[in-house]
């Protein structure tokens, strides 16, 4: 299973896409973390993205196209990938298409994750996540179990992204409007688009992302073979069998034509073999 999360800055689509990994063995395709890693690593693609980002402005379409081309030829995707923060612009969107076509690669969903504008600031500057392992916590909605030890790997190091200030994050939201929004009319001409309310608690809405995934996951009636119907398991024969019998009372099985019983009249003995065997034959029509 192929899926694209889309949504708005903080809308939950990194949240989420970590879920779905775990429940349906997946992988989370983030250009976000991918541009992050290429910061942290001073390499010629982080040095070009690093001021853009903390601009909250979109990294050139070539750059992250070839950043997701890479990535999704590696083993690990064959399984099946969340694209989280890819496609962001129409050109990458339609640079997707082509790239999945191409690989023979099927595109299964496309959910936009809907949420107000004025949540979002506050959602982004509460976040935080794990220095070890990337697990994602929030001051007020998501705190670890225990206070400032991470759930998933019991580090004490956590840190907030560079770009999580309230100036940048009015930045990436205009950008998300003017750049990212309009793909969804794209994909919705598609018919491939759903919408779940990104508004709701974190575990509400992934009750709602597993209500699309395993609809769809649940493989469709098959039509009818034109030949004779396969033959249904003895066991299930059986019962069905027993479910009808209790159903409709017992038909009397009525014996072939030739073979009826005559009925005797009301008040006669049936006649004896020897009576019936001296009775005249009935005489034939003439035509
Ligand atoms: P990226 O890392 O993709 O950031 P983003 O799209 O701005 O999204 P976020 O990661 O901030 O939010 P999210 O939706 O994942 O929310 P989260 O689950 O963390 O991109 C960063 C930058 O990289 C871009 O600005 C751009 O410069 C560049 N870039 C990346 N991809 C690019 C591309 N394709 N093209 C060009 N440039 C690109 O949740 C947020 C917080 O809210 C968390 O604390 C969480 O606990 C909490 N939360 C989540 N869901 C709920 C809920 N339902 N209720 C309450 N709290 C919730």
């Amino acid at each position: 299973m192929n899926i694209v999360v889309l949504g708005p800055p903080g809308a939950g689509k990194g949240t989420q896409a970590k879920r779905l990994e775990e429940r349906y063995g997946l992988i989370q395709l983030s250009t976000g973390d991918m541009l992050r890693a290429a910061v942290a690593s001073g390499s010629e693609i982080g040095q070009r993205a690093k001021a853009i980002m903390e601009a909250g402005q979109l990294v050139p379409d070539e750059v992250v196209i070839a950043l997701i081309a890479d990535r999704i030829d590696r083993p690990d995707a064959k399984k099946g990938f969340i694209l989280d923060g890819f496609p962001r612009t129409t050109k990458q969107a339609e640079a997707l298409d082509r790239m999945l076509a191409e690989k023979g690669i099927r595109l299964d969903h496309v959910i936009e994750m809907k949420v107000d504008d004025a949540l979002l600031v506050d959602r982004i500057s509460g976040r935080y996540t794990c220095a070890k392992c990337g697990a994602g916590y929030h001051d007020r909605n998501q705190k670890p179990k225990v206070d400032g030890v991470c759930d998933a790997c019991g580090s004490t190091e956590f840190k907030r992204r560079a770009d999580d200030n309230a100036e940048t994050v009015s930045k990436r939201l205009e950008a998300y409007h003017a750049q990212t929004a309009p793909i969804l009319p794209y994909y919705r001409a598609k018919g491939a688009l759903k919408s779940v309310d990104g508004m709701a608690p974190i575990d509400d809405v992934t009750v709602a992302l597993g209500a699309i995934l395993d609809g769809a996951a649940r493989p469709k009636a098959k039509a009818k073979p034109a030949g004779r119907a396969k033959a249904k398991p003895k066991a299930k024969r059986a019962g069905k069998a027993k479910a009808k019998a209790k159903k409709r009372p017992k038909a009397r099985k009525k014996p072939a034509r030739g073979k009826r019983k005559a009925r005797p009249a009301r008040g006669r003995r049936p006649a004896s073999k020897a009576a019936r065997r001296s009775r005249k034959p009935a005489r034939r029509r003439k035509k």
